[in-house]
Formats: structure tokens, sequence, C-alpha cells
């Protein structure tokens, strides 16, 4: 006993030097003599030294701890990882000393155990709060068993990675049972007086002993604690954990709903709602652009956004207006003609806004069908237009036809005339008469084609086949395209295309057409007439090899020939002339052809 005393203030003197100074230069105290104390004095002093500058052995070779080893830095100087139960050795002083005096307190205390357990139950028994985690008197029984093999271990050690282990397995059974973490301080307290007692009753004579083993107790009590308390903690975070699990999981759901609600909106949403990133990708597109457009999503998402939604020139203008909205400036909404495959001329009303910044901008373009509504206004207008101007300049060609024809009929006279005359100048006179004449021809031509637009006669609907119509014109073309080195080919199918139609003005649409075809052709003219997929349209396709119109010019407007020599009528001819029938036209480019398209009600059959 008194050696373990001395080594203590052997202990506590070597600390105080290894602390404050250089080790090696630390003397060994006085009072130590033999060459054993002097070698545990050696022994004990490398080992706070270690300690002190946190790397004593022990720590390296002790494990027992699924925790995560603790990194200290004592002195600047990091020392290996520890495990948790090492730290809290290190952190009550737990050393050799007390080891030594647990085990030398064991004989004396082994007598008392059975005592001990059967206190600690009755203590147990007069709280009602703390005794209902038993399930009964056998197993309290054995508990009383297990309580004696824990006692004998508490002082027999050996307080390794092991010990630490099963001790902490100990904790985790309390904490698995519900018994409340209070319990496990006053529990504690009953083993830890009872055992004082017992350690005052062994050592009554030899206060040095008795002083070392109290210490030793207290600090491998508070150990214990220490242990069966980090299990509550641990139990602590992971129903932390749990519930942070479970409340991610909810929140997860909560978006995914929120998710699901918000596309569900966007996809049942009748207009258009496109959306693209920075770049100008595609990163959103609902099925009604799906369907307006004919493209698919799985097409359409990561494509450029103005190319997939407008063509050509229309293209660039919707890119600008892209870049316009992401700078944060705010673009009026705008209609432009929206590209489908195959599915009609469409406009759409845009609407632009972008949330966001720079690399993080995403556009947002919901887009509304307009064209109902264009063609509406168009039709109102033109109506409008040809009310009071019809009027008017049907009155005016009536009167311009009356004397064009008289000057005709006087020009043929004249010509007649000068045709009999032999000489030069009469020559020259019948040339100037024949230039007056193919002008006069012109002027009627309009005058012709102009009450056509301005007075259309009553529609004579009979139900026809187009291919004899197509065929029709495409014969009567024919010669005049090879004179001009122009291919001209129709496409027809084998069953008739039966159309509820005045064949005759339908034969000046497709005259007009073809005529203008061959005008811009380069090499070739196609008429195609098919189908359409649903069967309730017949479609004639005139497609050419020339530049086509300009963007920019409505050409089934009056007077807006683009053409040398046009009157300006022809296209908005056709233009009323298919409307009356309940049909539509339309101008297109693709892959360097221009096609326009009439579309007319199928016959019922
Ligand atoms: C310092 C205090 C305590 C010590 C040293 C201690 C020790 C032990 C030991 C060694 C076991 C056996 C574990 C096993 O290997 O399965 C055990 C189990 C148990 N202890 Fe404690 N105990 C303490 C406090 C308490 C308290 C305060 C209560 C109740 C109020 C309690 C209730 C139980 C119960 C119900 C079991 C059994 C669980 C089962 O059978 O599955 N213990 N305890």
């Amino acid at each position: 006993m008194t050696s373990v005393a001395c080594g203590r203030r052997v202990r506590s003197a070597a600390r105080a030097a290894a602390t404050s100074c250089d080790s090696r230069a630390v003397a060994p105290p006085a009072g130590v003599r033999t060459d054993a104390q002097i070698m545990r004095h050696a022994r004990m002093f490398a080992q706070i030294l270690h300690e002190t500058a946190g790397a004593s052995p022990g720590f390296r070779t002790a494990n027992g701890s699924s925790r995560p080893p603790i990194l200290c830095d004592i002195h600047g100087v990091t020392a290996p990882p520890m495990t948790f139960w090492e730290e809290i050795q290190r952190y009550v002083r737990f050393d050799d000393d007390d080891r030594a005096a647990l085990r030398a307190l064991l004989p004396h205390a082994r007598p008392h155990f059975r005592a001990i357990a059967e206190e600690f139950y009755a203590r147990l028994r007069e709280h009602p709060a703390a005794f209902r985690v038993f399930s009964g008197e056998a197993q309290i029984e054995r508990l009383k068993g297990t309580l004696v093999q824990w006692l004998e271990s508490l002082l027999a050690g050996p307080w390794d990675g092991d010990y630490f282990e099963q001790r902490a397995r100990i904790g985790r059974v309390h904490v698995r049972v519900g018994l409340p973490q209070r319990y496990m301080f006053t529990a504690m307290s009953v083993i830890r007086a009872h055992l004082g007692d017992v350690v005052r009753n062994a050592y009554a004579t030899a206060p040095d002993a008795l002083g070392d083993a109290m210490r030793a107790l207290e600090h491998v009590l508070d150990l214990e604690l220490a242990v069966m308390l980090e299990t509550y903690r641990e139990e602590y975070v992971e129903r932390v954990q749990r519930l942070e699990r479970h409340a991610l999981a909810q929140l997860e759901d909560e978006l995914a709903r929120s998710e699901a609600r918000y596309m569900s909106i966007v996809e049942s949403s009748a207009g258009l709602v496109v959306a693209a990133d920075a770049d100008g990708r595609i990163v959103l597109f609902n099925s009604t652009a799906e369907r307006a457009t004919g493209i698919d999503r799985s097409e359409a998402l990561g494509a450029d956004i103005a190319a997939t939604l407008c063509a050509g020139q229309a293209a660039d203008r919707f890119r600008a207006r892209v870049a316009d909205s992401a700078t944060g400036r705010r673009v009026p909404p705008f209609d432009e003609q929206l590209a489908t495959r195959d599915l009609g001329t469409r406009w759409v009303r845009w609407h632009l806004a972008t949330v966001g910044r720079g690399a993080d901008a995403i556009t947002s373009a919901l887009g509304i069908d307009v064209t109902e509504e264009r063609n509406l206004a168009r039709r109102a207008r033109r109506a409008e237009q040809l009310a009071s101007l019809g009027t008017l300049a049907a009155g005016l060609a009536h009167e311009i036809r009356n004397p064009l024809n008289a000057a005709n009929l006087q020009l043929m006279l004249v010509e007649r005339r000068l045709a009999k005359l032999d000489a030069e100048p009469a020559r020259a006179a019948l040339d100037a008469a024949r230039a007056v004449r193919d002008e006069l021809a012109r002027l009627s031509g309009l005058v012709h084609d102009f009450l056509s637009f301005a007075r259309p006669a009553e529609l004579r609907v009979a139900e026809a086949d187009l291919r004899g119509t197509v065929r029709a014109v495409c014969d009567l073309l024919a010669p005049q395209a090879a004179e001009r080195g122009i291919q001209i080919a129709a496409t027809l199918p084998d069953e008739p295309l039966r159309v509820r139609c005045d064949e005759e003005r339908i034969k000046q649409v497709l005259l007009n057409l073809v005529g203008n075809a061959m005008d811009a052709a380069r090499t070739f003219v196609a008429v195609e007439a098919v189908e359409s997929p649903g069967d309730a349209e017949v479609v004639v396709r005139v497609v050419d090899d020339g530049a086509g119109p300009p963007d920019d010019v409505n050409i089934f407007e009056p007077f807006a020939t683009t053409k040398e020599g046009g009157t300006g009528l022809g296209l908005p001819i056709v233009h009323r002339i298919v409307t009356d029938h309940g049909g539509t036209v339309d101008v297109t480019r693709e892959r360097e052809r221009t096609i326009f398209a009439v579309r007319l009600p199928r016959a019922e059959s």
C-alpha cells in the first residue's frame, strides 16, 4: 500500500516537472531510493510524459470503441488517435495505481457483493417509475447475479477495449428497456456508497491505502457512469438522425408531390409552355407544345429554343428576344409563326419571362395559339376593306372597262388600216399600236383580276375529283414550262380526291399558284395532292425550288407583289377563293423549297 501512495506522490512531482520543462532535465524527486522504486518511477514518468505529449503507447494499443478516434493536440504535437474509452480514462487519470488499488480491494469487497445487489434492487423497488422496467421477480433474481459479476469485473478489470465493449453493451440494454437516464446516476450512487463503506472498513487502519482505494473507486465508477451515459447519447443521436431522416423523407415527399402538382398544371395548360436555360437549351416542353409543333419532348429537350419554335428570320428574332429577356428587360408579348412538322401555319403569341441571372437564368416562354384570332381579325379587316374599297373600285373598274373596250376596238381598226399600208413609217406605227394593245390587254387583265377579287361571282359548288383539276392545270401550263426549261410534274393518288367546290374557281387557284411557281422556279415545279392524315381535308401542295417570297411581306394581301409586272392580286384572289370554300392556304419554306399548301374540306361520302 505504501508503494502505491509513494508512487502517486512521485507521479505528481514528475508530472509537475514534465509539464513545466524538458523531461530529460527532470531529476528524480527526493525520497525515491530502491532500484525497483526507481524503475517504477521511470515507467510512470515515461507514461506521464507520453500522456502529457499525447503519445502514450497505451493509446495506440487499446481499441474497444466504434466511435471515431479522437485526435489530440497538446503542446502543438498532434497525438495518435484515441478511442473514447482511452480518452475518458486519460481524463480522470485512471492509471496503474488505480488498477492496482482496485485489484487489492477485490478480496475485501467480494463478500459484500450479494448484499450490494440486494440493496440495489431493494432501493429500486421503492421507485415505481424505475421498477416498472423489470418483467418480474425471476428477472430480478437473475439480474442480482449479473450485478454480482459486474461488481467482480469492476474491481478485477482488465479495463481494456473488450471491457469497454461489454460495458457499452450493458448500457445499450438499459437504453433498450427504456430506463430513464436519471436512474443511472442514482443507482450508481447506491453502489458507490456501499463500496465506499466497504473500503472504509477494509482500510480503517491504513489511511494511504484508504485514500488510494477511494480515489481508484471514484475513477472507475465515474468511467462506468460515463460509458453508460454515452450509450444514452448514442441513442439520442440515433433518434435525432432517425427523426432527421424521417423529416427529410417527408420533405422530399412533399417536394415530389408539389413538383408533380406543378408539372400537372404545366402539362394541362392550354398554352405552349417552354423553358430554356442560359444557353437557350430547352429544359421544359409541355404536351401542348408537343402537339402544336409535332415535335416530341425527347427531341425538344436540350435543343435550341429559337430554332425549335421558329424558322428562318423568325428564329433570329425569337433568339434576340430571349436574350433581351435574359438581361432583365421586359419583353412585350409578340406574335411569331410557329415552326411545325406538317401541321400547317400556326401563329403563336409569346410571353417571355426570365428568372435568375447569369448561368442560372431560366427563360420561360408561354405561347398562346392566336392563329384563329389572327385569321378572324384579318378576315374582318379584309371584309371591311373590301366592303368600302370593293364597291368603289368595282364601280370604277366597270367605268374603266367600257372605255377600255372602246379603245381596244379603235386600236384594232387602226392596226388593220396600218397593216394595209406598205410604207416604213406605217410599219413603225403598227409596232407602236401593238405595244399599246399589249398595255391595254394588261390593263384589262388587271381590271378583270380586280373585279374577281373585289366582287367575286357566286360559287357554283358541285362535287369534283381534284385529280382532274390538277391534271388539267399542269397540262395547260406544261408547254409554257417547257419553253422556260422548267420541269412540271403532278403526283396524284389512285383514289379520287373528292371535294365540293366551284371547279372553275379552284382551277383558277391552281393556275395562279402553278403560274407563280413557274415564275419563281429555277428547275422544277411539283404539284402533289393527297388526303390529309385525318382524311378531313384534301391538301394540294405546289412546290418550287425558287428563292421564295420575303419573310416580311404578307403575300396574300392585295398589291403586295414582289414580282415585276405582277398585279399584286393573284395570291389575294387565291386566298379569297380558298377561304370562300372554307379552306386555308399558306406558304412555308423547307429545305430550300417554297411550298404553297391549299387545304380544302373533303366532300362527305
Ligand atoms: C449502475 C447501475 C446499473 C448496473 C451496473 C446494471 C447492470 C446490469 C447488467 C450487468 C445487466 C445485464 C445485461 C446483459 O448482459 O444483458 C443489466 C440488465 C438490466 N438492468 Fe441494469 N444495471 C444498472 C442499473 C439499472 C437500473 C437503475 C435499472 C432499472 C431501474 C436496471 C434495469 C435492468 C434491466 C431491466 C435489465 C435487463 C434487461 C434484459 O433482461 O434484457 N438496471 N443491468
